[in-house]
C-alpha cells in the first residue's frame, strides 16, 4: 500500500508516493507522523548527511534485494564525521532497522531508501553543535534517468569544491549545487548536466559519476576531482576489471575529451548505468550506446537482481528470514575494493 504525501502547503504538484511507514525518533511510525519543525537546524543550514540506496524487486525470486546496504551505511557513518553529526545507531543496527522498515512497507517493486542523519536542534547559529537525529523513508522508484541515452550539457555552474562545501560525502547542503546544475540543464532542454571543476576539468553529473571509453580503456575521474565517492562507481570498476577484463584508468578528464571519446556513461544509485549519447550538441561517437557501456550495463543490472552468484553478497534480501544480522563485518571488509 502506498501513501500520497503532500508537501508543506499541500500543493498538488508536489504530491509523491511514499511507503506508509518511516523510521523517525527511534521508531517505525506512520509517515504522516514523521515531521520536523521549521526551526530545525539542518532545514535552515543543510547540516546533515544522507544516503540513497536502491532495492531491486526480483519477480522470479519474489524478493526485494537491497544493493550494497552495508557499504552505503558505512559511507553514511563515515560522512557523519565530515559534518559533525553523531549517528544514533551503529552499522549493524542501522542496517537491521532499514531491512525491517522495508519489510514493513511491503513493497513488491524497485525502491529507493533515503536515510538522513541531521542536526535536529533549534538554533540560529550555524555552528555544528546540538543534537542529531536519524530518519529513514522509502519510496517506489523506477528509472531515475533515461537509461537508453542521455543528452547532456556542460553546466555553467562549477562543481562545489570539497574544501568549500564537502562533496566527497552526501552532505545535504552541498546538493544546492546539484540542484542548480540539473535545473539549468532541464530548462535548456537537456536531460542532465555535466559539471566542471574550478580548474575546468570534468567532475561528474548532478547526482552521478562519469565514465568515458577511449581506445578500449575505461576512464573515470579521481576521488580528488570533487566527486562523490560513488558506490556504483566502485562497483563498476570492480566488475569491469575482474569480470569483463577491461582496462580501467582513474585520471582527470578534460571537457573536450568528452567530445572525442568513444563512449560516455553515468553511474549512480539513481542513474544505474546510463549512457550519454550527446554533450553540448555533439554526438558521442555514433550517438548510440557503445558496446562496452552495454556490457557493463547488463552485468550491473544482473548483479543488482542477484542473478550473478559471485556477487550475491552485494544484495540483501528483505523478506527472506535472516539467521543473523546483515552480513558479517569480516565479510564486509573482504567485500570492499581498494578505493581509487
Ligand atoms: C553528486 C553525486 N555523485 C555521484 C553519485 C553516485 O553515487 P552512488 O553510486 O553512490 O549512488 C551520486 C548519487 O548518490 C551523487 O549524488
Amino acid at each position: 500500500m502506498l501513501h500520497k504525501v503532500k508537501s508543506a502547503g499541500g500543493k498538488k504538484e508536489s504530491e509523491m508516493e511514499y511507503g506508509p511507514f518511516a523510521y523517525f525518533d527511534g521508531k517505525i511510525i506512520p509517515i504522516e507522523e514523521a515531521k520536523v519543525s521549521i526551526m530545525t537546524h539542518s532545514f535552515n543550514y543543510g547540516t546533515g548527511v544522507f544516503e540513497g540506496i536502491r532495492g531491486t524487486w526480483n519477480k522470479k525470486d519474489q524478493e526485494l534485494y537491497i544493493f550494497k546496504l552495508r557499504e552505503h551505511y558505512d559511507r553514511l557513518l563515515r560522512n557523519c564525521n565530515i559534518i559533525r553529526v553523531q549517528p544514533p545507531l551503529d552499522l549493524d543496527e542501522i542496517c537491521d532497522v532499514t531491512v525491517k522498515l522495508c519489510a514493513k512497507n511491503g513493497f513488491k517493486t524497485d525502491i529507493y531508501i533515503r536515510p538522513l542523519i541531521y542536526k535536529s536542534h533549534y538554533s540560529v547559529s550555524p555552528a555544528l553543535h546540538g543534537t542529531d537525529e536519524l530518519a529513514i523513508y522509502v519510496l517506489p522508484f523506477g528509472d531515475y534517468v533515461n537509461t537508453q541515452g542521455l543528452r547532456c550539457m556542460t553546466s555553467s555552474w562549477r562543481r562545489v569544491m570539497d574544501n568549500a562545501v564537502p562533496c566527497r560525502g552526501k552532505i545535504i547542503g552541498a546538493y544546492a549545487n546539484s540542484a542548480l546544475a540539473v535545473t539549468e540543464a532541464h530548462d535548456a532542454g537537456y536531460d542532465e548536466a555535466i559539471v566542471l571543476r574550478e580548474d575546468g576539468t570534468v567532475s561528474e553529473g548532478s547526482a552521478m559519476n562519469l565514465f568515458m571509453v577511449r581506445d578500449g580503456t575505461l576512464i573515470t575521474t579521481p576521488l580528488t576531482s570533487d566527486i562523490l565517492e560513488g558506490i556504483t562507481r566502485e562497483s563498476i570498476i570492480e566488475l569491469a576489471e575482474n569480470e569483463l577484463k577491461m582496462r580501467v584508468e582513474v585520471r582527470p578528464i578534460g571537457r573536450t575529451e568528452m567530445y572525442i571519446c568513444d563512449e560516455l556513461f553515468f553511474t549512480g544509485t539513481g542513474a544505474k548505468v546510463a549512457p550519454v549519447i550527446e554533450v553540448d550538441s555533439r554526438l558521442i561517437a555514433s550517438g548510440e550506446t557503445g558496446p562496452m557501456t552495454r556490457r557493463i550495463q547488463k552485468l550491473y543490472l544482473d548483479v543488482m537482481q542477484r542473478k550473478v552468484p559471485k556477487y550475491r553478497k552485494w544484495c540483501v534480501p528483505v523478506y527472506r528470514k535472516r539467521k543473523s544480522k546483515v552480513a558479517a563485518p569480516k565479510k564486509r571488509a573482504a567485500a570492499r575494493t581498494k578505493r581509487r
